[in-house]
């Protein structure tokens, strides 16, 4: 489309993060204000240190981050808690979360990305707590990686597909999924036909980004995440998929902080931070496909109906307009830097 022709204003009804890491402490100033500035609601991921494991430290855990979108004038923004699956959760933690409004339990693979020591070392240890979860309509969302050091980081994802997440389901078929993070094509097909209760969420960054940014004119560490950036035919996999319509497939940042000079270092850390853009990324990868009516499905329509939660009321407004973010925020005693800092992006949130 020419661009004078190209719409200059793009409302939809408010959106929800159904993937987000806020950490905690002094952190949470920084980053739970830029999430609850665009997002009514974001699903929180358990893999502090130690894990949220409990109902009761998921309860704590959401006081803390509604007190810092408070403190910001965001005291409507509503976080969405996870539990993390260890080896020894115990089923009956299930019924008491369930009647706590805890969403979801999170399943990571043992040592899979940061803060997952504590993940499950052997699936079958937790078929107990599985079984509560399927028949209590718990979702479990899992970190689709296998972890085994023979098997190439590149093909981690489509491995766990294969190995651990066909059986699993096949011994659950009334187990709610959701595939977290997809970053690949064989991700995006599975996730499309398999039968039963699946779906999955999809970053702003792997739709913008193919693993090229990682090493374009040297080392980028900010494009550093996990599941890592793949090549460039599973980037247009997963557009295809995320812009398509199906209700399988909604918006989740995967936003994750992690202070400047622990990216910046020799054994740097996973995650990239896109919440202070988040939904202004999303639009710059639909615009990019063509698809920015099907944006407010992805990010607004489809996430609630899959956790069976209802869509927001009220709009949010992108305009079109030049503007550049800020190459770092402060991040407790320290800096992030987030993606996109320092860099022209084209729409802009009202
Ligand atoms: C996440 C983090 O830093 O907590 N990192 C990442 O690269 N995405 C963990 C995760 O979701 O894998
Ligand atoms: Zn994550």
């Amino acid at each position: 489309m020419p661009a004078h022709c190209a719409p200059q204003t793009l409302s939809i009804t408010r959106p929800d993060d159904w993937h987000l890491h806020v950490r905690d402490g002094a952190a949470l100033q920084t980053v739970v204000p830029h999430t609850a500035a665009q997002f009514a609601r974001a699903l929180i991921m358990p893999n502090l240190k130690p894990p949220v494991t409990s109902t009761a430290q998921a309860l704590a855990y959401r006081d803390r981050i509604h007190a810092a979108a408070a403190a910001a004038g965001h005291s409507t923004f509503e976080p969405l808690m996870t539990l993390y699956l260890t080896d020894h959760l115990p089923p009956d933690e299930i019924l008491r979360a369930k009647d706590a409004g805890i969403v979801g339990v999170k399943l990571y693979p043992a040592g899979a990305t940061t803060n997952s020591d504590a993940g499950v070392t052997d699936m079958r240890k937790t078929y107990a707590t599985l079984e509560a979860m399927q028949r209590a309509g718990m979702p479990l969302l899992v970190h689709g990686e296998v972890t085994s050091p023979e098997i190439d980081l590149f093909d981690r994802e489509a491995v766990f597909i294969d190995t651990q997440l066909i059986p699993l389901r096949r011994d659950f078929p009334a187990l709610k999924v959701v595939f977290e993070h997809i970053t690949t094509r064989e991700a995006a097909q599975y996730v499309q036909t398999a039968h039963g209760a699946i779906a999955a969420s999809i970053t702003a960054h792997h739709l913008l980004y193919n693993r090229n940014a990682i090493f374009t004119g040297g080392i980028r560490p900010h494009y550093y995440c996990l599941p890592v950036l793949k090549r460039e035919t599973h980037r247009q996999a997963l557009v295809d998929a995320a812009t398509g319509g199906s209700p399988r497939f909604f918006l989740g940042t995967d936003s994750a902080p992690h202070a400047t000079h622990l990216k910046e270092h020799a054994s740097g850390c996973a995650g990239c931070y896109t919440a202070h853009a988040a939904i202004e990324l999303y639009a710059s990868a639909f615009e990019a496909a063509q698809a920015l009516d099907k944006l407010e499905g992805f990010a607004s329509f489809h996430g609630p109906d899959f956790y069976d939660l209802p869509r927001n009321p009220g709009q949010i407004t992108l305009h079109r307009e030049s503007w550049t973010p800020p190459q770092s925020y402060p991040f407790a005693d320290t800096t992030l830097k987030p993606l996109a800092g320092g860099e022209v992006l084209h729409w802009r949130m009202a």
